[in-house]
């Protein structure tokens, strides 16, 4: 990367100290355009006042400095802008005519728009928008991402009140599909700004590309002038998070929703920025490094993705391949070619083939394959072995046994050594098929799997997050006696609502759309009466959950998006990745290759 490239992608006040361009002048007047607000909210839920934050470590509003950025040409050293009047138009050129989210332009120091007086609403979908628009952040009056959940009633809302950036690609897909871009264009560039922040963890710093998991909007007072207040971004790393959980999947969500604007909006003007270019590279740069790994799957702690508690993923967890997988074609798609990225797209190639691979031949259980597994041979040491990771046959989990429907099957949660985890992951499997990590025949025999077992992952409301739920001793030794996960519960295998929007991308892409609009009539029998919660509990979905938030955005995005996509089915397209030919060939020269060389294995 070039200096000049650091210095566009890193953001004053948020200068890394080894940071390059931490040497480099900052553009003047910055602080002079800075919005100003008076302490009076219009709006109680609005951030809650404005709060003294001791260390505050914050990106000071400057939207304008967005588009500024873009503009910004290098020069001996220095940084030359466009004039500054020109700023004011800045974030607002996407605009589509008849707008409705940001409307409302500024909403000095709030950040969530009220709650307009509710009308009479006509369907649940009519709902739904409005609830959506209610969870709208703002940012110096420019609509930035949505908060986690809204309930007026929740008087300890935790992080909720923050915006997820895993909870927003529903809600941005939703805008999209509406034809309101700006919102998603926003909430690109400014989660980008936050990925330079100086990010510590008890004197630790994760990798440059990490992005939060979260972010909040703050106004804080103004220095120096007691009157004023000022909105900064606070981004959460982990490192406020229980657990002190990694989002790895931000990064990737994030570059799956970077193409999707551009499909969706046809403006490619964004992904073609040199600091948004920067961001992908940067993110490519953090999940190719080397490491220790024998494996091309991307390995991680427990709880860095949907599921951010402990709960047994660590390691090689499906959720984070299949959205690698995607992410790393999304980026081969945008990433324009220059001399200086050949080596980085020759790293991501090896790895698409090396992981569809490794996914596609170790991950995957059906009959035939269970049953492989179940005359497996161990301790087998030789270069070509058929057991490679050593499982002992005794791992098939009774339940399995019976579960296994004759025609279907699925991708396992997770492999290590002598460790397969059995568990269906819904997120994981989904994505595998929009993204094309699954074969043809694969993504169809998940569907399969999905329409067999109906009762076990949709019963009364979709979807499982995943099957079945740890129980007793493995659920005190797996998530640490974990009260909010017990059994049947939350993330142990409790049923969430928005996992209805990749359910939907995944049959429309199959040809299968049947099968969300059957998921979708049993969200409708009761999520808006419900009050759109957050996941349901029990074996069958039965109960809302035992702590689940109410008007969770994810639920309600999660419905409109397939609501839309069933409506206009091609659309989803803007999500998918088609299967891709190179991959293809390179899978099945590596297959005609392995059959030549097949040794005798040992047993040891
Ligand atoms: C819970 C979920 C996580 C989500 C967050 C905000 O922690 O596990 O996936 O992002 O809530 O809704």
């Amino acid at each position: 990367m070039g200096i000049a490239e650091v210095a566009l992608h890193t953001m004053p006040g948020a200068f890394a100290a080894h940071s390059p361009a931490s040497n480099l002048p900052l553009i003047a007047g910055a602080r002079g355009r800075r919005k100003r607000s008076t302490n009076s909210l219009p709006n109680s839920r609005a951030l809650h006042g404005p709060v003294k934050f001791p260390g505050l470590r914050s990106v000071e509003c400057q939207c304008q400095r967005i588009d500024d950025l873009a503009r910004v040409t290098e020069g001996n050293g220095t940084w030359v802008k466009d004039a500054v009047d020109k700023a004011s138009h800045a974030l607002g050129d996407v605009r589509v005519p008849g707008q409705a989210v940001g409307g409302n332009g500024s909403l000095n120091g709030s950040t969530v728009k009220p709650p307009p007086q509710r009308q009479k609403v006509s369907s649940v979908e009519d709902e739904a928008w409005d609830l959506l628009r209610e969870s709208v952040v703002y940012y110096c009056g420019s609509p930035v991402g949505t908060i986690a959940a809204n309930d007026p009633n929740d008087s300890n809302p935790m992080n909720y009140d923050q915006v997820f950036i895993r909870d927003f690609i529903p809600s941005g897909i939703a805008f999209l599909l509406k034809g309101e871009y700006e919102i998603v264009r926003n909430f690109i560039l400014h989660t980008l700004q936050l990925q330079s922040w100086e990010k510590t963890m008890d004197c630790h710093s994760p990798g440059q590309g990490l992005m939060p998991a979260s972010f909040k909007v703050r106004t804080i007072p103004l220095d120096g002038d007691e009157d004023a207040t000022e909105e900064v971004l606070d981004p959460d790393f982990g490192e406020a998070a229980i657990g002190r959980v990694a989002p790895v999947d931000s990064g990737l969500w994030w570059i799956i929703l970077l193409r999707a604007y551009g499909k969706c909006s046809g403006d490619l003007s964004v992904q073609e920025r040199i600091d948004v270019q920067t961001g992908i590279k940067m993110i490519l740069k953090l999940c190719l490094a080397d490491g220790f790994d024998m494996f091309p799957t991307l390995l991680v702690t427990d709880g860095s993705c949907m599921i951010d508690r402990r709960m047994g993923i660590h390691g090689h967890p499906l959720e984070i391949q299949a959205l690698f997988y995607s992410a790393l074609l999304c980026a081969r798609e945008m990433l324009t070619p220059e001399d200086g990225s050949a080596d980085l797209i020759r790293a991501l190639n090896n790895r698409l083939i090396a992981l569809s691979f490794h996914i596609r031949e170790y991950y995957w259980v059906d009959m035939q394959k269970l049953n492989e597994i179940y005359r497996y041979k161990t301790e087998e040491y030789s270069y070509d072995a058929v057991n490679k990771f050593n499982i002992y046959p005794d791992q098939i989990s009774p339940w399995l046994v019976e579960w296994i429907p004759p025609k279907g099957g699925y991708f396992i949660g997770n492999l290590q050594p002598a460790h397969m985890d059995f568990r269906f992951f819904s997120l994981g499997n989904l994505w595998s098929i929009v993204s094309s990590l699954a074969t043809t025949h694969q993504s169809h025999a998940i569907l399969d799997l999905i329409e067999s077992k109906w009762s076990d992952l949709v019963a009364e409301m979709p979807l499982k997050i995943c099957y079945p739920a740890l129980e007793n001793q493995e659920w005190r030794i797996i998530t640490g006696s974990d009260p909010k996960n017990t059994p049947w519960s939350y993330h142990n295998g409790g049923s969430w609502p928005t996992l209805l929007w990749q359910l939907t991308v995944a049959s429309i892409k199959m040809n299968r759309p049947e099968i969300a609009a059957k998921a979708l009539e049993v969200v409708e029998k009761r999520i808006a009466i419900d009050k759109w919660p957050e996941y349901y509990d029990t074996k069958r979905a039965r109960f809302i959950g035992k702590q689940a938030r109410l008007y969770q955005t994810w639920s309600i995005a999660g419905y409109l998006v397939a609501k839309q996509l069933l409506e206009k089915p091609d659309i989803a397209r803007i999500l998918w990745n088609d299967e891709d030919s190179e991959i293809l060939n390179a899978l099945s020269t590596n297959r005609k290759r392995g059959k030549k060389v097949l040794k005798k294995t040992f047993i040891v």
